[in-house]
């Protein structure tokens, strides 16, 4: 009988292998293991893609504001409002963990409101994640505090 094997083994291998890719030939570089990055497009209010390659484990709504986008978040991550309201692109939404209920509860509140939509500043890169189109709706609705400015992390 064959040995069980550990659930993520064949992503351990693929890191190992990234890894080891990183140190061959003398002086070079390490590389970022290609397991470990995860690529994005974001598409801005006028519809314009901004491709992005994160790391798993980014912030959605941090990675689009490092990366230029002006995706608000003014609870700063908080589950207080929903001015960080996204689209996520199928099939990768079908990938992702269900949103609990306090975001289905923000959600609601947020102005067009589509059965795509996410809070990005709940969600993670992740494989699940790679090639996903993230497109900002055209409006958002800040009822958390009014004119508070949040700087981006
Ligand atoms: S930044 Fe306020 S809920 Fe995401």
């Amino acid at each position: 009988m064959a040995a069980p094997v550990a659930r993520g083994g064949s992503v351990t291998r693929r890191l190992l292998r990234g890894v080891s890719r990183g140190l061959s030939g003398a002086g070079a570089p390490a590389e970022e293991p290609e397991a470990a990055l995860v690529n994005v497009v974001f598409v801005d209010r006028e519809g314009r893609q901004v491709p992005v390659r994160g790391r798993v484990g980014d912030n959605v709504l941090h990675l689009a504001q490092r990366h230029g986008l002006e995706l608000e978040g003014a609870c700063e991550a908080s589950l207080a409002c929903s001015t960080c309201h996204v689209y996520i692109s199928e099939p990768h939404l079908g990938r992702l963990p269900a949103p609990d209920e306090r975001e289905e509860d923000l959600l609601d509140q947020a102005p067009l409101l589509q059965e795509n939509s996410r809070l990005g500043c709940q969600l993670r890169l992740s494989p699940a994640l790679e090639g996903a189109r993230i497109a900002l709706p055209r409006l958002t609705r800040n009822f958390y505090v009014d004119g508070h400015v949040p700087k981006p992390h």
